[in-house]
Parts: structure tokens; C-alpha cells; sequence
């Protein structure tokens, strides 16, 4: 499960605090604005009164309603705060579109703060705020850095303006699909999702779900492959993926019967189908692998797939999710192995024990 109440400590978010714990700013009376936000005990126990957070990512989402605040999908229009928290992404251009938010959304005076881990590009993170914005005040701590500034006339505008533009959707060639900064594998085809598509018998039929759906790459190879598949319920966690897809599959594939679901498929779905397709993620934003997110979505189809349903799963061959299947699915065989990849069909068993559920 992706719960942040187990999460391991995030020095991201420890760091991206330290400025307020140490008095070197304050939180202001009103509101603040997090961008990109994400829950952790960093938060908790301290009084960040009427804090905004913006995230996307549904496990995060419901981290932080869990704990109490308030979570919007994308930057409230219209509204203006004199603090902005911003965890920028680690893509770069998805990071500078933030920036760009936090100036757009910070009132008269206000205060940008934002802290990145070494690792994922700080100090790359840090220039760009300084050129949009002005002078830094630079802190180091957790192998991380943590920097803030009071921009008011120091603005670059027209560099404002193109980095806003960084985040819109537009079309990826030469495929034609419809993508965004930041979301999985965003100006590409995921290699492994290619394989999996490649090797998807057209006999699959009837109900169909795709287990992180990403902006619909595998869906809509499902579709095109499979005209016995009846109907298809894409599953993604990350808003923003999830509204690709469905502009991606009512271009690509327009009439056929497609629902989309924004939810955390580790924490079980609802419904009942023939088949599931599925390239689980195997970590999260913060950390390395994260086999148990993938046995959750083995697990998570298992719930869900009829008697002699089929899973078709591509995962890195290093990931160790057969004693999963085995556990759930009779017969599983490997399809093919090539280029680091497994590819995985797994038929519900028919017979009692856990397949009873
Ligand atoms: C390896 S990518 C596969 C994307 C897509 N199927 C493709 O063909 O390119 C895994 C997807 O799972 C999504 N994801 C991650 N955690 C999730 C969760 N807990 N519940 C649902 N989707 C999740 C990610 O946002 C990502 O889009």
C-alpha cells in the first residue's frame, strides 16, 4: 500500500519546513498556499491555519485529507496567498509550470518557498526560481536544499509566461498522442508497455480493465487489438494522466464503452471482469523499488477478474511477484522475457481457497 501514515521519513518535506520551525519566516495568519503537496509528520502538530493543498495523485490526496486538510486537484484561479510551498517535480518542466503558478497565485509581498532534494536536482531547481523570481535566501539540510524569495517586482514576466505554458497538453510525435509534463512517461511510449501491447492475444473478450491506465497507451492498444473487449475501465491515481486518457481514447477509439476511475488501486477496486491489463508502477515519487505497490495491483486484480479471467502484466524481470500470482492465479506463465522485461498471463483460479473471495 502507498499510505503515507507508513511512510519512511521524507526530508523533502522536513527541509521544505525548517524555515518556518526556525522563525526564519512565518506561516501567515490567514492562508497558505502547497503546491504539489504531499502529507508526511512534517505536518502534523504544528498550526498551518487555512493551508491549500494542490495534488493530483489520489494515495496523496487521501494522505492529506486523512490528516485533516484541505486538497485541490490544480491551483485555485482568482485566489491570491502571501506564502506558496512548493515541492518542485522532479521533471523540469512540470517544476519551472509551478514556479510559474506560485508567482501567479502569490499575493502583494509574498513569499515563495520551495525545497528539493540533491538528488533530484536542487541546485538546477534553485537557479530556475532565482531567474523567475530574483534573489534567493539558500538553506542546506537532509541532503537537501531549501530556498525562498520575496519576489514582488522582481518577476520575470514574459519568462512567467513561458514557463506556464510548459505544463499545457499538446500532441507527441510521431504518434499523435495527447501528453503533459509529469505524468508516466509522458513524450514517449513506455518500452514495457509496448511489449505488453505487442503480445496481447486478440481473443481476449468482455469486460476489460487496465490497472494504471497512464494517459491510455495500453487501453487503447487493448481496443484496437481485442474488438471482443465489450467495455474498458481505466484505473489511474494521477488526475492529470487520467484526463489524457480520456481525451487519447475518445479520439483514438470513439465509440467503444470506456469509464475512467481516479483511484489508489492499491486499496482494491470495484466491478467484475473478463480481463485485466496492467504495468504497475513500482515506486513511489520519493522513493526506489516498491515491489509491494505491484503485488497490491496483483491483488487488486485478483478481487476483481471472474473464474478463468486473464491478467496480462508487463514487469521488470527483477520484481518478485510470483509467489503473488501463484498464490491467486492458476495457470501463470511467462509469455516472453526480453530486454529486462517479463511478460505475465495469469488466469484466476477456478477452484477454491483464496480465489473464493
Ligand atoms: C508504469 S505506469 C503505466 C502507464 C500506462 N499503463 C502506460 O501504458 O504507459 C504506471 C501507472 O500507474 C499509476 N499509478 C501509480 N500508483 C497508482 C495507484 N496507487 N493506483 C492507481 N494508479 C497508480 C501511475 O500514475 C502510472 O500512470
Amino acid at each position: 500500500m502507498m499510505s503515507l501514515q507508513h511512510a519512511p521519513a521524507d526530508p523533502a518535506l522536513e527541509t521544505l519546513l525548517g524555515p518556518l520551525q526556525q522563525g526564519e519566516l512565518s506561516w501567515p495568519s490567514a492562508s497558505g498556499l502547497f503546491l504539489n503537496a504531499r502529507d508526511g509528520s512534517p505536518l502534523h502538530g504544528r498550526s498551518l491555519p487555512g493551508m491549500v493543498c494542490v495534488q493530483g495523485f489520489k494515495p496523496y490526496v487521501d494522505a492529506l485529507r486523512r490528516s485533516g486538510f484541505e486538497v485541490e486537484p490544480e491551483p485555485p484561479i482568482g485566489r491570491r496567498f502571501p506564502l506558496v510551498l512548493v515541492l518542485p517535480a522532479r521533471q523540469r518542466e512540470l517544476a519551472r509550470a509551478l514556479y510559474a503558478h506560485a508567482s501567479d497565485l502569490l499575493a502583494p509581498g509574498g513569499v515563495i518557498l520551495a525545497c528539493q532534494a540533491n538528488s533530484e536536482g536542487a541546485k538546477s531547481s534553485e537557479a530556475d526560481l532565482e531567474r523567475l523570481a530574483g534573489p534567493l535566501q539558500v538553506r542546506s539540510k537532509n541532503k537537501c536544499r531549501v530556498f525562498w524569495t520575496q519576489p514582488d517586482a522582481t518577476v520575470d514576466t514574459p519568462l512567467r509566461d513561458a514557463w506556464r505554458a510548459l505544463d499545457t497538453p499538446r500532441e507527441i510525435e510521431p504518434d499523435g498522442f495527447i501528453s503533459r509534463p509529469g505524468v508516466f512517461a509522458w513524450d514517449r511510449i513506455d518500452a514495457a508497455s509496448r511489449m505488453l501491447a505487442e503480445h496481447l492475444p486478440s481473443d481476449l473478450t468482455g469486460a476489460a480493465a487496465d490497472f494504471g491506465a497512464g494517459w491510455g497507451f495500453l487501453s487503447m492498444q487493448l481496443l484496437e487489438r481485442c474488438p471482443g473487449v465489450t467495455t474498458l475501465d481505466l484505473f489511474e491515481a494521477d488526475a492529470r494522466a487520467l484526463d489524457l486518457a480520456r481525451i487519447n481514447l475518445a479520439r483514438r477509439q470513439p465509440g467503444r464503452t470506456v469509464a475512467h476511475h481516479w483511484e489508489d488501486v492499491t486499496c482494491g477496486v470495484s466491478g467484475c471482469y473478463d480481463v485485466v491489463v496492467c504495468n504497475p508502477p513500482f515506486h513511489t515519487q520519493q522513493a526506489g523499488d516498491r515491489p509491494d505497490i505491484g503485488r497490491a495491483f496483483i491483488d487488486a486484480a485478483a478481487d476483481v477478474l471472474k473464474p478463468g479471467g486473464r491478467l496480462w502484466l508487463v514487469a521488470n524481470r527483477h520484481l518478485p511477484y510470483e509467489a503473488t500470482l501463484d498464490a491467486l492465479f492458476h495457470p501463470v506463465r511467462i509469455v516472453a522475457q526480453q530486454h529486462g522485461f517479463k511478460i505475465i498471463e495469469a488466469t484466476k483460479r477456478i477452484e477454491s481457497g483464496r480465489a473464493a473471495r
